[in-house]
């Protein structure tokens, strides 16, 4: 959709797509202009990043994470059989602007059917994400959500001046979507379903019958699908996730090496679709991150190779297992405090917790009184639980979850004793 309604064809910015967000918000549609405040556009924080990045190198423990214990680069090397100093040969060049070759080659090779000319390498699943959002969205149109969820794709719309129209994954379904939910998101003009498979914060993956009936449903109302897959690859057990991509023409996955593979610090993840899209995401790179760091797409490669990344996927699966019997244990030896459903992916668990505090209070309170940091529900779009991460090293996990222990009995202590402050 072109900017066709300026009358003065000289201008120079004339050219620029609609969905040059700022410039049209600021410039053109005035609807949009509740939205913008003392000269900026509105801008909602992402509260969980904002809570992360704030705390978590000021607490002694961080149980925020929902990945595993990140992987040293030596690590890394050693899985793929590399010499220690293999990044010594790496040029600190500005990288093929959509990644390496090489790299995009090795992530078409994940999926069925796929040539690297779908892929473009991005800065993270975020940067995935918020390329994928700002191609997809358009002004007044609603976008369906799943909720809980990573905050990051509601953020953005609510910040681009768009509503948000949640569809619910039901725990007493094992945390599958309420399709009739999702049905009258579509009803009421959304255009855009975002699904998080396998999810954050639940760790819930869709079931077969959950992934054709969302599919049926977009296809019905010629719908598109944001997939964010970032969690494939970190199941507990059974095959790898099934990805939305090739499911639908109308879809757009994004997947990084931040969770799964145990590298965040690479800040390097992806995206799939059409040409027309990958053009899309290329040329808003322009404006922002470039090109991938070049440290990141060599080692990105070493990871996916064919014959390291099921060892690295290994180690993940390793750590996730071991690390959930200590917080099942833990959670099932608290006296009914907590109900929850193991997770099928990631390193985190969704735990409703029967103390009458909101979770971010909650949360602030361990926080200052037991330096540990926790993800309250709330950040997920849903009070009343918390997402544990136990991804850490196993004796860290145990030292924290003894300090979840103390926060708990201390403010059931106080309100019981009836001094809820
Ligand atoms: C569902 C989901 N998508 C995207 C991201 C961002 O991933 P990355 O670290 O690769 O930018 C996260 C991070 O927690 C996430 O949970």
């Amino acid at each position: 959709m072109r900017n066709e309604n300026t009358s003065n064809t000289q201008n120079p910015l004339n050219h620029l797509s609609i969905r040059h967000l700022d410039l049209f918000l600021v410039t053109i549609y005035s609807p949009f202009k509740s939205l913008i405040k003392g000269g900026t556009l509105k801008h909602n924080a992402f509260e969980l990043e904002r809570w992360q990045s704030v705390h978590e190198h000021h607490v002694e423990l961080n149980l925020t994470e929902s990945g595993v214990n990140p992987l040293l680069v030596s690590e890394l090397l050693d899985l793929a059989g590399q010499e220690q100093n293999f990044l010594n040969q790496t040029h600190l060049e500005y990288s093929p602007a959509h990644g390496s070759d090489e790299l995009r080659e090795k992530i078409a090779a994940l999926y069925p059917d796929t040539s690297e000319a779908s892929v473009v390498v991005t800065t993270g699943g975020a940067e995935a994400n918020y390329s994928a959002s700002m191609h997809l969205m358009e002004p007044g149109v609603p976008v369906a959500v799943m909720l809980p969820n990573y905050m990051q794709v509601p953020g953005i719309v609510e910040n681009f001046g768009a509503r948000t129209l949640p569809f619910y994954l039901v725990r007493k379904d094992g945390w599958q979507p309420d399709l009739n939910q999702l049905k009258d998101c579509l009803d009421k003009g959304a255009k855009l379903i975002l699904v998080t498979n396998p999810n954050n914060p639940t760790g819930s993956i869709l079931t077969e019958n959950s992934v054709s009936e969302i599919l049926n449903l977009a296809e019905q109302y010629g719908a598109w699908i944001l997939a964010d897959e970032v969690y494939r690859g970190a199941e507990l057990s059974g095959p790898e996730t099934p990805s939305f991509w090739g499911k639908t023409e109308r879809v757009i996955v994004t997947n990084s090496m931040s969770k799964a593979y145990g590298m965040p610090g690479l800040r390097l993840g992806w995206t799939l679709s059409s040409s027309e899209y990958v053009e899309s995401i290329w040329s808003r790179k322009d404006y922002t991150t470039i090109t991938p760091n070049p440290l990141s797409d060599a080692l990105a490669c070493l990871a996916l190779d064919a014959e390291t990344r099921p060892k690295v996927l290994r180690r993940t699966k390793n750590i996730l297992n071991n690390n959930f019997e200590i917080l099942r244990s833990w959670l099932d030896s608290q006296n009914d405090r907590f109900s929850y459903l193991p997770p099928g992916a990631g390193a985190m668990c969704y735990a409703r917790y029967n103390t009458p505090i909101n979770s971010i209070a909650f949360a602030e309170f361990v926080r200052t009184e037991k330096s540990l940091l926790i993800a309250p529900g709330d950040h997920f779009g849903v009070d009343g639980y918390l997402r544990l991460g136990y991804g850490i090293p196993a004796d860290r996990l145990e030292m924290a979850l003894g300090r979840l222990k103390e926060a708990f009995d201390d403010v059931d202590g106080r309100i019981q004793a009836g001094h809820p402050d």
